[in-house]
């Protein structure tokens, strides 16, 4: 018989799109009080609406829309920590896009990046999780575009902004585009990683890898293609944010038992569980798990595995680490 997972377990979470985040209750009330119409996102009982991953980037465009001022991501983020801290989620790495905020120059960003900051020291004071952010730029929105948000990533690196990633349509541009945003984040000291694998075959992965020398790559899923590169990523510590509810809810893999992060965990691949954007796919950490339980006999010592290698390729400072760890390891 399968062993029931602890609901609060607590979950270090690396793969979390802030925006992708956020509540629908809460857009379509910002969207009332800035005067934007964004009616046809939600379907008729109020979740968002997509079908194709195209969809869903358009969906999420417009979900963005009302977001306008740092008080609105303030707001936000308060919002999507209180949720995540009710997932026993301990610790989080959040994707920041400063393409959302304001105009996306280093002035705004510096701006929203500080009310953002802000809501994480709230939400850690009332509940205990520990946010740190990402900055991410969006990759079909272009080279140049995404050579700026590394410049706002590089010019706010600490203690709060600990890393640079890519997301969006990893089918938009050639690698080479980006290798420069990926230097210039390097240079400045933060942790690297991309979106692949996901929406292309495992060839992106391994050009993630080349080009742009990321520690960590985002789904990462369909390396399972090509067994010389699994034996790679297992060979070198390559850790992969794998999000299984986002992967079926956008129609990558028919069902759980279909998805391969058992097989790349077999294989020595160090795995990691995150939910991406979780009000989109309507689910959580929880029940992530127990779905994972279901499909393939993880149990809670599985859990509890992959929770300790997250939080050992988590982008925070050693110290932070070593108290998520021991958080990690008191007993249930
Ligand atoms: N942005 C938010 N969610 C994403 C996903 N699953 N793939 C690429 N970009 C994203
Ligand atoms: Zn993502």
């Amino acid at each position: 018989m399968r062993e029931r997972i602890d609901p609060d377990l607590p979950k270090v979470e690396l793969h979390l799109h802030l925006e992708g985040a956020a509540p629908p209750a809460f857009i379509r009330s910002l969207a009332r009080e800035h005067h934007v119409d964004i009616d046809g996102v939600f379907d008729a009982a109020g979740h968002y609406r997509f079908g194709s991953f195209a969809e869903f980037l358009r969906v999420y465009d417009a979900v963005c829309l009302p977001l306008r001022q740092p008080r609105d991501f303030h707001r936000l983020a308060r919002a999507v920590l209180e949720a995540r801290a009710d997932d026993a989620v301990i610790y989080t790495e959040v994707f920041l896009s400063p393409d959302f905020c304001g105009g996306g120059d280093l002035a705004s960003w510096r701006d929203h990046c500080a009310a953002i900051a802000e809501a994480a020291a709230e939400a850690q004071a009332d509940s205990g999780i520990v946010m740190r952010g990402i900055v991410t730029a969006i990759r079909h929105r272009g080279p140049e575009a995404a050579r700026q948000v590394a410049r706002c990533a590089a010019e706010t690196a600490g203690d709060f902004i600990v890393g640079f990633g890519l997301a969006g349509d990893e089918n938009a541009g050639s690698a080479r585009d980006f290798t420069w945003a990926f230097d210039c984040a390097r240079e400045a000291g933060l942790g690297l990683t991309a979106h692949a694998g996901e929406w292309a075959g495992a060839e992106s992965v391994r050009t993630a890898l080349d080009a742009w020398r990321v520690s960590r790559i985002g789904h990462g899923v369909r390396a399972i293609e090509d067994p010389s590169l699994v034996e790679y990523l297992a060979e070198h510590d390559i850790v992969l944010e794998v999000c299984p509810g986002s992967n079926l809810a956008l129609g990558l893999f028919p069902s759980m038992p279909h998805h391969p992060v058992a097989r790349l965990r077999d294989a020595g691949v160090r795995v990691t569980l995150s939910t991406d954007d979780p009000p989109f796919f309507r689910t959580s950490l929880r029940s992530e798990y127990d779905a994972l339980a279901q499909a393939f006999g993880w149990t809670e010592a599985d859990f509890r595995a992959i929770n300790a290698d997250a939080t050992r390729a988590a982008f925070c400072d050693a110290a932070t680490r070593d108290r998520i760890l021991t958080r990690l390891e008191a007993p249930a």
